[in-house]
């Protein structure tokens, strides 16, 4: 069988740790790309020569072009800004769309079929201009956030019970911004539901970390934001999708009436197989989630509003 194909645009910190995680769980052959002189070169080369100490055969090659990206299955784009101290995911918006709108045309004129994974920020937004300009069908088309907003989620309340984060089921609906709706009702502990194991107070504390997440690790690291977890939650994706696991996560995924949600990339709970995004379900919110879900829809709509102004 032919190894699998997958770019990572991007040789930063979220980029460069993603492919050091694909190619440590032999997912495929990987492509790095960004547009510094040398540095994606020089970091594949170094992730390759990891191979015989791990034992993976997979090839990683670094370039500053699209050549050698030709007929990926799967592109993961992380090109872009970070956030600095201070900064909003929202402040990158009129960098990122020019930078993700000018990858997205490359790819799709090199990887016509691929499936694309937006990391970049703002990550709604992103995702919808990589949508715009790809012209591919919406399943083949999302954005990672989720996994790694449920899985900050799971960590604070794995650490406030003093359980194992095995036994979190966290869920997480929303754009990934401060509006993003960690849901307390839906979150289970080796299947009890959180409520009834915590004060409101306590879960309310759960949930701001969760919103805050983003931002606490850019206070600590003062020069950049998250890219360990981050680029973990990029690797769940791209097995999900490799493998055809059909697998429910939460993902950016464009919604067409679903959570009266229309023509925007939302975080919902998807199933990611093969096809890319296979199902979105549709969960019972209460009054309190529904009218939380169409606040943070809202805020990615006025950022995909100045998009359509933009470019
Ligand atoms: P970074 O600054 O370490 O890496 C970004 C890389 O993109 C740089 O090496 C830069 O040279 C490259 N780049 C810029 N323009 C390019 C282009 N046109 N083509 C190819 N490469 C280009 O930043 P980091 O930490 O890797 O973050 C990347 C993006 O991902 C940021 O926008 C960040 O906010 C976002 N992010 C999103 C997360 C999410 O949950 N969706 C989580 C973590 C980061
Ligand atoms: C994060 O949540 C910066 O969006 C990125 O860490």
């Amino acid at each position: 069988m032919l190894r699998k194909k997958i770019t990572v645009i991007g040789a930063g910190n979220v980029g460069a740790t993603t492919a050091q995680r694909l190619i440590e769980k032999a997912l495929g052959d990987i492509v790095l790309v960004d547009i510094v002189q040398d540095m994606p070169q020089g970091k594949a080369l170094d992730i390759l020569e990891s191979g015989p100490v791990y034992g993976y055969d997979s090839k990683i090659t670094g370039t500053n072009g699209y050549e050698e990206t030709k007929d990926s299955d799967i592109v993961v784009i992380t090109s872009g800004i970070p956030r600095k101290p201070g900064m909003s995911r929202d402040d990158l918006l009129k960098t990122n769309a020019g930078i993700v709108k000018g990858v997205v045309e490359n790819i799709t004129k090199n990887s016509p079929h691929a499936i694309l994974i937006v990391v970049s920020n703002p990550l709604d937004a992103m995702t919808y201009v990589a949508h715009k300009f790809s012209h591919f069908p919406k399943h083949r088309v999302m954005g990672m956030a989720g996994i790694l907003d449920a899985a900050r989620f799971s960590t604070f309340i794995a650490m406030e019970l003093n359980v194992s984060v095995e036994n979190i089921q966290a869920f997480v609906l929303g754009g990934h911004g401060d509006t993003m709706v960690p849901s307390t009702r839906y979150t289970t502990v080796a299947g009890v539901p959180l409520e009834e194991l915590l004060s409101r107070e306590r879960l309310d504390a759960l949930v701001k970390r969760t919103r805050d997440g983003g931002a606490e690790i850019v206070q600590l690291l003062k020069t950049g934001s998250a890219f360990y977890a981050p680029s973990a939650a990029v690797v769940e994706m791209v097995e999900a999708i490799l493998k055809d696991k059909k697998k429910i996560v939460p993902c950016a995924a464009l919604c067409e009436g679903e959570y009266d949600i229309n023509g925007l990339f939302v975080g919902v709970p998807v199933k990611l197989g093969a096809g890319g995004i296979e199902q979105i379900f549709e969960i019972r919110l209460n009054d309190e989630e529904r009218t939380a879900l169409k606040r943070s829809a809202d805020a990615v709509k006025v950022l995909c509003e100045q998009i359509d102004k933009l470019l």
